[in-house]
């Protein structure tokens, strides 16, 4: 048997398609157009791995992703792939349209054909888990609760309005057609294989390399974030145990403000990598101008896959982090291969 991963080659894909390997016995086939977002780096440890299959292609390729069907023909397909950065969706959403609405529903339509050609058990057992994020419910009052799958949708940039179409059409094909579908709506992630332009690898670049830790407007914005291979467990037990049609909030329950975790990115650098003068890392903390829009507050309650399925994350804020900064303190040569292209471009113009 065999499970088809898209968007394997970004950081939370990467992680997935590792983490599967090791735990279960089914194949992989990883399928990802390598954007800017995507680096094969991250999966060289798979070269000679003869359960893994790796595809370049766009999920919006009808043709490509039909013949991937009918060659492998998977129990699985878990829809990873994405454009996932709110500031680039701010600058450049088309591609954000384009990838996480149209390539969602070019990629549900296929499975769609697909999986009405199964029979039998292969059809009963047959699951599109589609990923997405807590952002599609918008900005949370400081004194609301947090996100239950039963909140509304209220996104509020163009990365998010677009994750939210795309759950929506995954519903839809649920609804309409009976595909069996399972969406999951994660919190902010963070571990090895992150590119640089999220917020807490970019400060862990670049504060061993002398440059400012930039925060937007006050730093007080809250997120809660989450180990990515704790999400990467919740998303195995949602394919296995998951209900047909239902949506499961996965989050760490760890709310951070965005000073409190760069203070602890330094602080575990201070530790791990002390500079040479031994100032703290915190003095290179830098208050930048504010994104557009920008969300104040996310939370997310992940009562329902605990209960229901019996998931609780196992890393604690501390110890994800101190695996993630030992992570990427051991990894100079995979670092140097992103900050050499498209990352330099787009940091030099948006921080400039
Ligand atoms: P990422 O940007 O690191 O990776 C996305 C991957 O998708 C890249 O490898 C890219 O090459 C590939 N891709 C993009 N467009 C494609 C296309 N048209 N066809 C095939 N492949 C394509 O993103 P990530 O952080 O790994 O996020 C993965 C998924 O998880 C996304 O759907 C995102 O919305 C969701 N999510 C992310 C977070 C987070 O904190 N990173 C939290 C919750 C949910
Ligand atoms: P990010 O990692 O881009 O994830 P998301 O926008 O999906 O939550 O940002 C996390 C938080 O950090 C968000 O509130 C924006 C903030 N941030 C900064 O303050 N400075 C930065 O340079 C970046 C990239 C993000």
């Amino acid at each position: 048997m065999t499970i088809l991963v898209t968007g394997a080659a970004g950081f939370i894909g990467s992680n997935f398609v590792l983490n599967w390997l090791h735990s279960e016995g089914e194949d992989v086939v990883s399928l990802d157009n390598l954007t800017y977002a995507g680096n094969l780096d991250n999966l060289s440890s798979l070269l000679k791995n003869t359960r893994h299959f790796f595809v370049k292609g766009d999920i919006g390729d009808s043709e490509l992703v039909s013949s991937v069907l009918k060659k492998y023909k998977p129990r699985v397909i878990l829809n990873f792939a994405a454009e996932s950065h709110v500031d680039r969706s701010i600058s450049e959403p088309g591609t954000f349209i384009q990838t996480n609405i149209l390539g969602t529903y070019k990629l549900l339509q296929n499975t769609l054909l697909y999986w009405e050609s199964l029979v039998g058990k292969q059809k009963k057992d047959f699951r599109f888990v589609h990923i997405s994020t807590d952002e599609v419910y918008g900005d949370l009052d400081i004194k609301a609760p947090p996100f239950t799958e039963e909140n509304r949708y209220i996104p509020n940039s163009p990365y998010s309005a677009s994750k939210a179409a795309s759950d929506h059409l995954v519903r839809a094909w649920h609804q309409t057609y009976k595909l069996p579908v399972i969406t999951t709506n994660c919190s902010n992630n963070y571990g090895p294989f992150q590119f640089p332009e999220k917020l807490i690898p970019l400060c862990i670049i670049n504060a061993i390399n002398d440059k400012p830790l930039p925060l937007y407007g006050d730093g007080e914005q809250i997120r809660d974030w989450l180990y990515v291979d704790d999400h990467c467990d919740a998303i195995r037990l949602v394919i296995k145990n998951g209900l047909v049609g239902e949506t499961y909030n996965i989050g760490g329950n760890t709310e951070r403000t965005n000073i409190q975790v760069v203070e602890l990115v330094c602080k575990l650098l201070d530790e791990l990598k002390p500079r040479l003068n031994n100032d703290s890392y915190v003095k290179q903390i830098s208050f930048v101008k504010d994104r557009k829009g920008h969300d104040r507050r996310y939370a997310v309650d992940s009562s329902k896959i605990q209960k229901e399925l019996g998931w609780k994350p196992e890393e604690t804020f501390e110890s994800g982090m101190t695996k993630t900064i030992k992570w990427y303190l051991s990894h100079d040569a995979w670092i140097k291969n992103i900050i050499s292209g498209d990352y330099k471009k787009w940091a030099d113009k948006h921080y400039s």
